[in-house]
């Protein structure tokens, strides 16, 4: 399963960068607008620093304009992935932009039809939220494996990113049900990592150690 950073914060996608397990970056309005910056000096630095696909949502609400605006950030480098809301207009923009080999990731996917649609478009990824189905007594993962499981059925290519991640049952659930991206915050990634007996081992190791005549 790839790892994918769902922040534009770059101090935290330098660090996933340097330990190596970092294969893109999603963004979104809410994403940028925390970091307090400047959106196009932020988006030519993520997109600089990150090896793999970085995912930038369109903000207009119509098709043209989507279009527009997913051209000028398609421009600024060969990882752009353009971010667009799953509605018609939308569908619309993802036809447009496959059409001229443009990368797509469609976001806001609450539902499997919508995600088959998105698919049907052309879309390279979907997006299905999971934490915020979760909130509203939902089972964001029970959407997941539906997505999955009509893809197979239908050998569709567009990947799933499973997004909207707030913790690691979310994450190791992505990886069992074989989807395609996990897109975490930092505060998840460490997590990951994180294993009390891990701690345990590495205390008494080092207790050990120091009893060894050197
Ligand atoms: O990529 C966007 C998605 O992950 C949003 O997450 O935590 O705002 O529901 P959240």
């Amino acid at each position: 399963m790839k790892i994918f950073l769902d922040t534009a914060n770059l101090d935290q996608i330098k660090q996933a960068v340097d330990y190596g397990i970092l294969d893109g970056v999603t963004t979104n309005p809410s994403l940028i607008s925390k970091e307090n910056q400047e959106f196009m000096p932020l988006i030519k630095e993520i997109l600089a620093i990150v090896p793999g696909p970085v995912s930038v949502e369109v903000t207009a609400t119509d098709a043209e304009e989507m279009i527009e605006q997913a051209k000028k950030y398609a421009e600024l480098s060969h990882n752009v992935v353009i971010k667009v809301p799953i509605n018609l207009e939308g569908l619309r923009v993802v036809k447009t932009l496959t059409d001229l080999e443009i990368k797509t990731n469609v976001t806001l996917i609450f539902s499997s039809p919508q995600a088959l649609l998105a698919a049907k478009a052309g879309a390279t990824y979907v997006s299905p939220f999971v934490g915020r189905i979760d909130d509203i007594s939902g089972s964001g993962m029970g959407l997941v494996e539906e997505i999955v499981q009509v893809f197979y059925n239908y050998a569709i290519e567009t990947e799933i990113i499973v997004a909207s991640i707030r913790h690691p049952v979310h994450f190791v659930q992505a990886a069992m049900m074989g989807a395609d991206v996990a897109t975490v915050p930092f505060s998840t990634l460490e997590k990951l990592l994180k294993h009390p007996l891990t701690d345990i081992g590495m205390e008494r190791f080092l207790k050990d150690w120091e009893k060894v005549k050197k």
